[in-house]
């Protein structure tokens, strides 16, 4: 049974790993595709190499499947919008966008450049408002469709990563917030945070991010320790979660936040109040003073972030 039978996908940064093993599934359960890649590399600045996109949409026709490759950046407002464009051009309509196209720019924040904030940024974050514009503009005339962005456990704080984290974390309140845009006409966002093995934006540097951060004795990410992974996690891990996200046994979930790494996948909890005081007649100085003494709202917390030696 094709899950997808009829539909039609945008898969960005798809030439590969994560993002050609969406395609492939995508178009194993019977969509057709448009594979966009520009050919670039993981620091957003290499020469694109327009045959990766090509060969990835030959293997789904050759293993009987339907797609295109698109070559433009989605990093660009022309681009992004032709991508959408081929879309429409080549199968008459979109079904599914899965922006996937992401780069890497690791360094501590005293020594980010201008240009690995702004390459982060446009490539992670205002392409994908540019996709989903363009995208949602097609999906509301169709009463239906189904919107995967890409971010990171690096959002929820990493060492050395921040542009990036920031440019993840602002794809989550964007996809939060365009849930809510598309609910009436029934369309659904989701945001993924994979973790692959073996891929493209694991480089050294993001190694070094993490052995500096052992190094400090702080925590890398997340609410929990990483753990020693059970397995290799494959782009095909990854890609399974965004097809079943996109097919109809995913019909009543919308806005929700998953982390996919090899065998374990997690919903992650909506931001919430863990604890609330009220101060009658409004907070003041010496009301926080008072506050931090009864240990109550800020009784466990600590800085986790000084290094320990
Ligand atoms: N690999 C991981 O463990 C991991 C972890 C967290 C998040 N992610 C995210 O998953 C996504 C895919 O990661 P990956 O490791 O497969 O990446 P990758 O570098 O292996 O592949 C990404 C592809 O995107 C393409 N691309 C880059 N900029 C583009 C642009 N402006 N327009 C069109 N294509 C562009 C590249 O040419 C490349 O082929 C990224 O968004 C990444 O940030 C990956």
């Amino acid at each position: 049974m094709q899950r997808l039978k009829g539909k039609v996908a945008v898969v960005t940064g798809a030439g590969r790993n994560i993002g050609r093993a969406e395609a492939m599934l995508l178009a194993e359960q019977g969509a057709k595709v448009v594979v966009n890649d520009l050919g670039g590399g993981a620091y957003g600045t290499e020469t694109g190499d327009a045959s990766l996109a090509d060969q990835v949409a030959q293997e789904i026709r050759a293993a009987g499947g339907e797609a295109v490759a698109q070559h433009s950046s989605v990093a660009t407002r022309e681009g992004a919008e032709a991508t959408i464009r081929q879309a429409i051009d080549s199968f008459g309509r979109i079904d599914i966008l899965v922006n996937n196209a992401g780069i890497v720019r690791p360094a501590r924040i005293d020594r980010m450049t201008d240009q690995d904030w702004t390459l982060c940024m446009d490539v992670s974050l205002t392409a994908s408002f540019h996709t989903c514009r363009a995208a949602a503009a097609h999906m509301i005339a169709q009463r239906s469709g189904v919107i995967v962005n890409t971010g990171s456990p690096s959002g929820f704080g990493h060492w050395g990563m921040a542009n990036y984290a920031a440019a993840k974390e602002g794809l989550l309140g964007f996809t939060r917030s365009i849930a809510r845009d598309l609910g009436e006409f029934g369309i659904r966002c989701h945001l993924i945070r994979p973790v692959s093995h073996l891929t493209g934006t694991h480089t050294p540097e993001i190694d070094e991010t993490i052995a500096e951060s052992a190094r400090l004795g702080i925590p890398l990410l997340w609410n929990k320790p990483m753990a020693a992974p059970r397995m290799t996690a494959l782009p095909e891990h990854v890609a399974a979660l965004v097809v079943w996200l996109c097919s109809d046994a995913a019909g009543h979930i919308s806005g929700r936040d998953f982390y996919i790494q090899g065998d374990e996948v997690a919903v992650i909890p909506e931001p919430e109040a863990i604890r609330t005081s009220i101060n009658p007649g409004g907070w003041t100085l010496d009301a926080f003073d008072d506050e931090a003494n009864r240990s109550y709202l800020f009784g466990d917390i600590r800085n986790r972030f000084i290094r320990r030696d």
